[in-house]
């Protein structure tokens, strides 16, 4: 059994005499597909081996009771107070505004959460508290909401209080996640479909650069408003052009005279990111890992000089990486400004590799970055009792 998963449940029992229901709710890595949740694009994400557990019950009165067991803090309130306060309070009251807002009923309840996903890492350990929460909640109190409601939820509520306004990927991920797939999934019919990953002499690690700027959710929003207004001016020229899934690069080349420069940057990449998830899906399909790869390093070049969401400290990683022909694929992963870059790279000298890329980092920046090989998992689920005595 996990420390993390024991922890929890032992500090609730600490805390609360009910016996909790326990569950664990997943972060998420992206193969590819970055930025395009919300430019109705495809994506492909898993939900990884790294998230946060959650124990939680029913109190019978009318107060929330969580318990961050990571940061040893506490969030109290009632029913009936739920505003907008500050820091991870926000993804919690985010959760319960959106349900109040749809009329959905709960009561008081006492939570414990806490794991092992760090923060600002771009591995989505938001959304893992947004979906873990509303699965836990609708478990508990039988909402009978199905996952892609829960999904839905999840996102509005990161948009209310935390005020970052996302795509559905990370949320969808977290509750849709299949051991050893990535998840397919269409962002405007949210159709979706497990792709099987063969990687066999390779494995994913994650680099954490321990850096979060603190742009990322400002500029995310300023990135989501200059892509709408690159595709009303595209659609302005042809009505055809009312989705960028619609929109080839070379069409916004031809077209660049009515772009502003920014503009144009942001929509060839979308443009171009699209294309690629089309192709990394068939290569994936094939086998073809190295190929895949090689659309990992392009994406890469992509988000650094187009979308403009990398900085020096992630570059460094990626560049790094590419000294050796065992990485197949790096690039930024998530928002972006800081957080993680993910590595395809050969099992057997995975780890002197990462290191080797971490040790040149530390030397370069003075910061101790961080690795995990990950592996893809199942979604957010409850962990029965029988497995917990
Ligand atoms: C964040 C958002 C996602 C997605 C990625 C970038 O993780 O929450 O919806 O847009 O950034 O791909």
């Amino acid at each position: 059994m996990e420390t993390n998963f024991v922890r929890i449940f032992e500090i609730f029992k600490q805390h609360f005499p009910e016996n909790p229901s326990m569950f664990f709710s997943p972060g998420r890595l992206n193969f590819i597909g970055e930025h395009i949740d919300y430019n109705d694009g495809f994506v492909l994400p898993a939900a990884i081996n790294k998230g946060i557990w959650f124990a939680i019950q029913k109190n019978n009165h009318n107060t929330i009771h969580c318990i961050a067991a990571d940061l040893n803090e506490v969030l109290l309130i009632q029913v009936n107070e739920i505003k907008k306060q500050q820091g991870w309070h926000n993804y919690i009251l985010g959760v319960l505004h959106v349900l109040a807002e749809k009329h959905i009923e709960i009561k008081g309840f006492n939570c414990v959460f806490g794991g092992n996903l760090p923060q600002g890492a771009g591995l989505s350990s938001s959304a893992a508290i947004e979906a873990g929460l509303l699965f836990a909640l609708n478990e508990v109190f039988q909402l009978k909401l199905d996952l892609l409601q829960l999904a839905l939820l999840a996102q509005s509520a990161e948009h209310s209080f935390p005020g970052v306004q996302c795509g559905i990927m990370d949320m969808f991920a977290n509750l849709f996640g299949k051991t050893n797939n990535a998840i397919w999934l269409d962002c405007v019919s949210l159709q979706h479909r497990t792709v099987p990953l063969y990687l066999d002499a390779y494995t994913i690690a994650i680099i954490n650069s321990k850096v979060h700027h603190n742009l990322a959710s400002s500029e995310y929003n300023k990135r989501r408003l200059e892509c709408n207004e690159g595709l009303q001016l595209l659609t302005s020229l042809d009505k055809k052009f009312n989705s960028f899934r619609y929109i080839m690069p070379s069409d916004v080349i031809t077209h660049q005279f009515i772009l502003p420069a920014t503009i144009y940057k942001r929509c060839l990449f979308v443009t171009e990111e699209i294309k690629r998830v089309k192709k990394a899906v068939e290569l994936l399909d094939h086998k073809n890992v190295e190929a895949f790869g090689k659309l990992l390093f392009e994406t890469h070049e992509g988000l650094k000089n187009l979308y403009e969401v990398s900085c020096p400290e992630i570059d460094f990683l990626v560049n790094e990486a590419k000294n050796y022909p065992q990485v197949v694929g790096a690039r930024l992963m998530g928002g972006g400004f800081g957080g993680s870059v993910i590595c395809i790279v050969q099992k057997n000298v995975a780890s002197t590799i990462i290191n080797a890329i971490i040790s040149k980092y530390q030397q370069q920046f003075n910061i101790n970055a961080e690795a995990y090989f990950v592996q893809p998992v199942n979604g957010t689920h409850e962990i029965l009792s029988t497995s917990i005595s």
